[in-house]
């Protein structure tokens, strides 16, 4: 595999994955108790966009244009994360560790071993930052649950292996079953319905409860071969989470010029019932 991030990075996926991932961390910071974030595969750490595969361009560059006062109040956690430099754009866990505190920690994994020292390096060895070079997914049985204060972990295959929709169904399910009270983010593409509807259903038949699924597409969704954007399914997301993707997210692509071909979807895949073992 040699899936290199850089070329999609800024993307409309980014821009919804790390949108989300810097409001839930906003929200857990309402409270003093520590955050731990498991980023299980966790790339480069920062990205020049001007050497990338110009993805961004419709994804983070149609929003650098725009006046942050205009974004929506959902996406300024986010604004806050992406730093100075517009052209150099920060991947998750540099996103993560640009909003947590010093009580805060992150748990970074990644595979490639280039990747990973670029990480080191976009991290600048911050001592709240552990980056550990092994295989995201049994780290996830390694490290979870975490004893104190909330964790949130996020889960972000490259999908280039045909099993990365059941792999990541599978340890979504079984990282919610080892740590009952972390907040679990899995982000995937949408290319057709078929996959991602059955990654709805799978996790809609787990028995876990509070799950959610947002989506952003930029594009229609019924042809399989094309790229339509891509989606999130959070399991226990913070309080009103949901309320603010579903206000937010539409302006966002009205925002971005993309309101005409794309739309957005908001669906709890499982209510407040109680987990069944
Ligand atoms: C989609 S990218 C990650 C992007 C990053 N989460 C972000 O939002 O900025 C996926 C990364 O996973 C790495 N990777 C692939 N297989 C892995 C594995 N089994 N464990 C950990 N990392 C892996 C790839 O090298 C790649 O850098």
């Amino acid at each position: 595999m040699n899936y290199r991030h850089s070329f999609h990075a800024g993307n409309a996926g980014d821009v919804l994955k790390h949108l989300a991932l810097a409001f839930i961390i906003d929200r857990l910071k309402a409270k003093p108790a520590p955050i731990t974030v498991i980023d299980s595969h966790a790339g480069a750490g920062l990205y020049a966009l001007d050497t990338g595969g110009g993805e961004w361009q419709d994804g983070i560059g149609r929003l650098l244009g725009q006046e942050v006062s205009t974004w929506p109040a959902a996406a300024r956690p986010y604004a806050e994360a992406l730093g100075g430099d517009p052209m150099l754009y920060p991947g998750s866990p540099l996103i993560a560790l640009r909003l947590l505190r010093d009580q805060d920690r992150l748990i970074a994994c990644e595979t490639g071993e280039e990747v990973a020292e670029d990480l080191r390096f976009a991290l600048a060895h911050d001592p709240r930052a552990a980056v550990h070079r092994r295989d995201g997914w049994s780290a996830l049985r390694a490290f979870l649950p975490i004893k104190t204060g909330r964790s949130l972990v996020l889960i972000d295959p490259p999908f280039e292996a045909a099993n990365d929709f059941a792999l990541l169904a599978e340890h979504m399910i079984q990282a919610a079953r080892r740590a009952s009270t972390a907040i679990i983010v899995g982000w995937y593409p949408v290319k057709g319905r078929q996959a991602a509807d059955r990654l709805h259903e799978v996790l809609r038949s787990s028995g876990i409860a509070k799950i959610l699924a947002v989506e952003l597409l930029t594009q229609p969704d019924h042809d399989p071969l094309r790229f339509a954007g891509s989606g999130l399914v959070v399991i226990r997301p913070p309080w009103h989470f949901d309320t603010a993707m579903a206000e937010d997210l539409p302006r966002l692509l009205t925002l971005m010029g993309q309101a005409h071909t794309g739309s957005v979807r908001v669906d709890w895949l499982s209510g407040e019932t109680v987990e069944a073992e």
